[in-house]
């Protein structure tokens, strides 16, 4: 049946989820799908959803035979409309679980709009079916009121986004999905050209370039949300194709960005408590969601050096306080019998949620910490075939119990006092045996990185549910690609160095500072930009130092150095991960549950099975032969 087919008073009235008392009384339409069905013979309850949420329908066989009869044929996921009366259901009967639970549908008339399959796994909430049934079948995953409170949120963030960075003077502007490569450290995806056989376009793995030449063409302040496509290892924080709200102004510096970007953070904070305290409770989530505080005005500022030195990594989740602190001076002497450490030697101190055993600490060290360390770090496992499977020194002990892993008692006094710990701490310590120098001096800090992460679920005062920002900035300028054997752009190359360490450009590329900054939320990097070389020379400069001729810059970049040429103004920006944030938002680990129709670890989409194979006639439209694989 059609809706043409249904008498023309049949109009919806309101959502399902949105009757309340006041409405008793009063004629509704609601159209929806068949939750719930109960049949107690002479009666027979519906339970309708649709978005808004669930409303109770009654039909009875003495009033309404008709109706009644015909609700007997229905079953779950049936589409139907029903017209009837409000009325507030007898108090014995409320429902408090849902918001409409104190009114029903007295129904006089029902239309099957709609049949429908039995759906592959119930609809409804905290269900536990393996994710590939649910992306398969993402349109009866999506019908969940979970998944469509995710949703909502979503679309609520980015609704207050725009509001947000229009009433900040910024344009939206769109730029093109077939265009060049752009280098942000991924590989491209390609699209062959019809017109241009053996051409090729590359999806944007992001606007970078475009957006710096709104500025050259003087459009000041542009925005957009903005999908880029990233081909790269995939992860829960990570998918091929991702949203942006990318962000470009002009005559920048860094605390101009962060002046935009941290009351936006909490615009965008409020929006969520808004939605979660009107969700929340028709979600049952567990943990109840608790409202976002974000209660300083400017997110604290680290600089890469100070977050590798005191987290062992460029995105801290400040959540956990504990901090990594350097006892070289203190423990170099004494660990004289461990003669194979050497600096730098770092200490953390664990503050126990509850006593915790020896046992408890020597499994979490031997069966976690080790063995995740090895596998993670790549230098680690470097060094692993040079010094054996004892690469990594880690000691610890627990203040106040008698016997002592870490021998020596006046080294377990000096540590007591430098890391300010007291009985019932564990303290530990860590180092890499070897002799030769490290490649990488935050090895030790990595580890004890590893070892925060294992801790924080276990400490007192350790509050998961809270929000903590960060600025990372200053971050170095370039990273030596050990297997290239040449520097690369940390960032992208389009960054700006800093005025201090320009000058360094050609002789220690690996000193040179960047003016680039990244937005962390609770050990997430949920942002990243930079100040850009808006002068064509420093440009260049920063190409050779990552081993681009001037030849090569041009073929790549010639329409962007040229443009550099014709008055460009200071310029800087950043990008947020849409995706991240609305997950962290949503209290979801992994970003696909808040993107409609993601793709999996291996970049496919289980619904419409993409990447798919074309057919040869296609191929040979394209100018394109494939070679024959092995298999
Ligand atoms: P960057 O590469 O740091 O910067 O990206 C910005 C932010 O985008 C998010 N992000 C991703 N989210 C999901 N899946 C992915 N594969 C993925 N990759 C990145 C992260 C990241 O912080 N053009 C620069 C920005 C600039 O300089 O203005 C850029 O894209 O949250």
């Amino acid at each position: 049946m059609t809706l043409d087919h249904l008498p023309p008073d049949l109009r919806r009235t309101r959502g399902c989820g949105e009757f309340r008392p006041e409405h008793a009384g009063s004629r509704a339409v609601v159209m929806g799908w068949v939750a719930r069905r109960r049949d107690l013979g002479s009666l027979i309850f519906l339970d309708v959803r649709d978005r808004s949420g669930i409303l109770q329908v009654v039909f009875n066989r003495e009033t309404v035979p008709e109706a009644h009869g015909r609700a007997g044929e229905l079953r779950s996921e049936y589409v139907v409309a029903m017209e009837g009366e409000i009325v507030g259901r007898d108090p014995a009967t409320f429902n408090p679980a849902i918001p409409t639970g104190e009114v029903e549908l007295r129904a006089a008339r029902l239309y099957i709009l709609n049949d429908a399959r039995t759906p592959p796994f119930p609809i409804e909430d905290h269900i536990t079916t393996a994710e590939e049934t649910r992306l398969q079948y993402r349109f009866i995953d999506l019908r969940r009121p979970e998944m469509q409170a995710k949703i909502i949120l979503r679309h609520l963030v980015a609704l207050e986004i725009r509001r947000y960075m229009n009433e900040k003077g910024f344009l939206e502007i769109e730029t093109p999905f077939l265009t060049r490569s752009t280098p942000e450290g991924a590989r491209d995806y390609l699209v062959p050209s019809r017109v241009q056989p053996g051409c090729f376009y590359a999806l944007p793995q992001s606007p970078q370039l475009f957006k710096q030449i709104l500025m050259i063409a003087g459009l000041d302040k542009y925005f957009q949300i903005v999908r880029c496509f990233r081909d790269e290892d995939l992860r829960a924080d990570r998918q091929p194709e991702f949203t942006q709200l990318d962000i470009e102004m002009s005559f920048a510096q860094p605390g101009m960005v962060f002046g935009l970007i941290e009351p936006l953070m909490q615009a965008i904070c409020g929006v969520a408590n808004q939605h979660w305290e009107k969700e929340g409770p028709r979600q049952k989530l567990n943990p109840p969601y608790r409202p976002i505080e974000v209660d300083t005005l400017t997110f604290p500022r680290l600089t890469y050096a100070e977050a590798m030195s005191q987290y062992g990594t460029d995105k801290p989740d400040l959540r956990y306080k504990a901090k990594i602190v350097s006892l070289d001076s203190h423990v170099s002497a004494k660990l004289a019998h461990e003669s194979r450490i050497m600096p730098p030697i770092v200490g953390l101190k664990f503050s126990p949620d509850q006593p915790r055993s020896k046992t408890f600490v020597k499994t979490l060290i031997e069966d976690m910490v080790i063995p995740k360390a090895h596998s993670s770090l790549p230098d680690l496992k470097a060094r692993q075939s040079e010094i054996g499977q004892d690469a990594l020194f880690v000691d610890w002990c627990i203040l106040g119990e008698g016997a002592k892993i870490l021998k020596d008692a006046e080294l377990a006094l000096a540590l007591r006092d430098k890391l300010g710990a007291t009985d019932g701490d564990v303290i530990f310590l860590g180092a890499i045996r070897g002799t030769t120098p490290l490649r990488d001096l935050h090895l030790p800090h990595r580890c004890f990185d590893i070892l925060r992460g294992l801790l924080a679920n276990h400490s007192a005062g350790y509050t998961p549910q809270s929000k903590r920002f960060l600025w990372v900035t200053d971050f170095p300028m370039f990273d030596w690609d050990e297997e290239e054997k040449r520097y690369f752009a940390m960032h992208h190359p389009f960054t700006s160095p800093t005025v201090e360490t320009l000058d360094l450009l050609e002789t220690n590329p690996g000193a040179v500072n960047a003016k680039a900054y990244d937005l962390v939320l609770n050990g997430t990097e949920i942002g990243g930009g930079s100040i850009r070389n808006h002068r064509q020379d420093i440009q260049r400069r920063v190409f050779r130092a990552i081993g681009m001729t001037d030849e090569q810059a041009r073929q790549r970049f010639g329409f962007f150095l040229d443009a550099l040429e014709y008055g460009t103004p200071p310029h800087g920006g950043i990008a947020l991960g849409l995706d991240r944030i609305v997950a962290i938002l949503a209290l979801e680990a992994s970003i696909r549950e808040v993107i409609a129709f993601p793709k999996t670890a291996r970049a496919v989409d289980l619904m419409c099975e993409a990447p798919t194979t074309v057919s040869p006639a296609q191929l040979r439209e394209l100018g394109l032969k494939l070679e024959k694989s092995d298999e």
